[in-house]
């Protein structure tokens, strides 16, 4: 069931949104060469108690962390580890999600570690792009396929995979509601979009094929060719006219650009 929100409950998914932005602001400045995933999940999660939230992700179906940590061709998923430490050249997605006054946030980066070559800023950058014109596409009276489609078009046309085992979805009192949000598709065809709609939009881009396989933890998804993986994810809200509102992304206007 796809849940509709009213004013004071988008309200409440803004403060939200707003509270994950301020943390993975931190984060992101924390993702340096020579830190280890574990030191930078434990940061996380000082920051979110610290900001009266709850980590959404701990405990999550036993989930053992408050952040997903995953580097190069881990593409979601990668659980934080003091043995894992960070290496300059390598890209790191961190995905981080809470819960403050029982409303979720949602949100997803990939971040170079020190400096990294031209080849993965490129995806970096252009995973960021095929989120933005996905989101743009979260309007009212447009349908499901029109954000998959958007996104798959943008990758697929810089040579790159969507991977298509995992999808974004619907968000608001529980982290995954309906729908599910894949990054591929057709236009025009699927569920209608409506105000009030929140979800997390998150296109998961591979710089080779999109086949992906999970690891023995149980968790860590990779590239079955290994090649290294994008991710970027904002919680948005539809709204009654043009793009949505990025709950995740405070002060960010459209400026009538798709992205
Ligand atoms: N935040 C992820 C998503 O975007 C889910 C994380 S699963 C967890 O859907 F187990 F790590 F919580
Ligand atoms: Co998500």
């Amino acid at each position: 069931m796809i849940t509709i929100k009213n004013h004071d409950q988008l309200a409440k998914m803004r403060s939200a949104g707003h509270l994950l932005h301020d943390v993975l602001c931190r984060l992101r400045e924390a993702v340096v060469p020579g830190i280890t995933t574990k030191a930078l999940d434990s940061y996380a999660e000082e920051l979110i108690r610290k900001g009266g939230a709850i980590p959404s992700f701990l405990n999550y179906h036993g989930y053992p962390a408050s952040i997903c940590a995953s580097l190069e061709d881990e593409v979601v998923h990668g659980i934080p580890s003091d043995q894992v430490t960070i290496e300059n050249g390598m890209i790191l997605s961190i995905d981080c999600g809470l819960i403050l006054d029982g409303w979720q946030a949602d949100s997803a980066f990939t971040a170079p570690v020190g400096s990294i070559d031209e080849e993965k800023m490129q995806l970096i950058r252009v995973t960021e792009e095929c989120f933005w014109k996905g989101a743009y596409m979260a309007q009212n009276g447009h349908r499901l396929g029109d954000i998959g489609h958007a996104v798959q078009a943008h990758a697929e046309a810089h040579g790159y995979g969507v991977v298509r085992d995992l999808t974004g979805h619907g968000i608001g009192r529980a982290m995954h509601e309906d729908p599910s949000i894949p990054n591929y598709g057709e236009a025009g065809r699927g569920v209608r979009i409506r105000p009030g709609m929140t979800l997390a939009i998150e296109p998961m881009i591979a710089m080779g094929k999109w086949p992906v396989h999970q690891l023995s933890d149980g968790w860590t998804i990779v590239t079955n060719d290994h090649s290294p993986c994008a991710h970027y994810e904002h919680t948005v809200a539809v709204v009654p006219d043009g793009p949505p509102e990025i709950l995740t992304l405070p002060g960010h206007t459209w400026k009538g650009a798709e992205g």
